[in-house]
């Protein structure tokens, strides 16, 4: 494997109060860079002080979006020892992404070993406080100096760690959402499944409008028929309908939730019924006038569990259930994290050590 070679910072940084994290606003000492060019492959992997980038205004990323990310976290457990969650599903995911953006792919194993490095290094900033946790965003930039359009011929991959408490200023409380028959954030043929810039960057307008509507989060529907439910924010998620939990089917403009995954996996483990499928968001509207539509909570990695107790189409606001948090919301949070934070077996086999 490649060597990784080490630059020690000049001074370190104090570590955040733990109980007032917020979400990726605070960044470690260190960070992983490597660096990408046709005739060497990926090269110079190094580890340094975290710091400013320097790069010429022509980079491509800057220009084009060709840019792809991941998030996942490190945990720490009740006995100090940290661990991290699917790893390997997340590099996976990177290199999928990086496919559809025509970007060289990575060593799976090596990345992982130099996440594992880097973390050892900065495993003091891995928070312990409830809810906390470190959240790591590797990334990949095109970085020639090019204005024309084509695939850049060079890359950089780093990876940076933040400590992060929770993603939404709600919690684990209900957040409020906002259905738009406006705007999408992918389209069919699209980058939709690609964790990729740009997919968010077409997310941030209809965002602010259901901010100014005073939601949480906007609900996208495909892009296709704007009929079908595709994701909420930047989660996927779930319904549950009658007995059984509901999600839409992946479909190439939904991402491949890591945290999608593993609730179904649980849910299934429990004997629940779990259906990936079409959903419109009239059969949504329909079931809840039923009396059917029992829960409602978006899943991610920043946010783990998200329960819905709102949602609002086409000028009718419905409630979920009472609005508060729902059972099997409550449990797939809790089981998940008692796994996550090494409170309960990991009958799954998700979790990592550190060591
Ligand atoms: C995550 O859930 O980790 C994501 O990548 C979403 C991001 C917008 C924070």
């Amino acid at each position: 494997m490649m060597e990784i070679s080490f630059r020690k910072a000049d001074r370190l940084k104090d570590h955040p109060d733990e109980s007032s994290l917020g979400f990726g606003t605070r960044f470690t000492d260190y960070m992983f860079i490597m660096d990408y060019n046709p005739e060497k492959g990926w090269h110079a992997a190094r580890i340094e002080p975290y710091g400013p980038m320097e790069m010429e205004p022509s980079t491509m990323v800057l220009h084009y979006g060709q840019a792809i990310f991941e998030g996942m976290k490190a945990y720490r457990t009740a006995s100090g020892a940290i661990q991290l969650f699917r790893p390997e599903e997340n590099l996976k995911r990177l290199n999928r992404s990086g496919q559809r953006l025509c970007m060289p792919a990575l060593d799976e194993k090596f990345v992982l070993q130099a996440l594992t490095e880097l973390l050892k290094i900065e495993k003091s900033w891995v928070p312990g406080a409830p809810g906390t946790s470190l959240y790591i965003r590797p990334t990949i930039i095109a970085t020639d100096p090019y204005i024309g359009l084509r695939a850049s011929h060079t890359y950089r991959f780093f990876i940076i760690l933040s400590p992060v408490g929770a993603y939404y200023p709600e919690g684990f409380n209900p957040v409020k959402i906002w259905v738009t028959s406006q705007y999408v954030r992918a389209v069919r043929g699209g980058v939709g499944e690609a964790k990729t810039a740009g997919n968010y960057a077409a997310s941030l307008y209809a965002t602010e409008l259901a901010h100014k509507e005073g939601y949480t989060q906007v609900m996208w529907l495909d892009g296709v028929e704007l009929k079908y439910i595709e994701e909420v924010g930047s989660m996927n998620i779930f319904f549950k309908l009658g007995d059984e939990l509901v999600t839409p089917m992946l479909n190439g403009s939904i991402l491949s939730g890591v945290t999608r995954d593993s609730v179904i996996s649980l849910a299934e483990s429990w004997g629940t019924k779990v259906t990936q499928r079409k959903i419109s968001i009239d059969e949504i509207y329909a079931a809840h006038a039923r009396g059917e539509l029992k829960e409602v909570f978006g899943s991610g990695t920043a946010a783990v569990i998200s329960p819905v107790g709102h949602i609002k189409y086409d000028g009718r606001e419905i409630t979920i259930g009472d609005g508060g948090v729902g059972p099997i919301s409550a449990r797939l949070f809790k089981e998940l994290m008692d796994i996550q934070y090494g409170r309960a077996a990991d009958p799954f086999g998700w979790v990592m050590p550190l060591e």
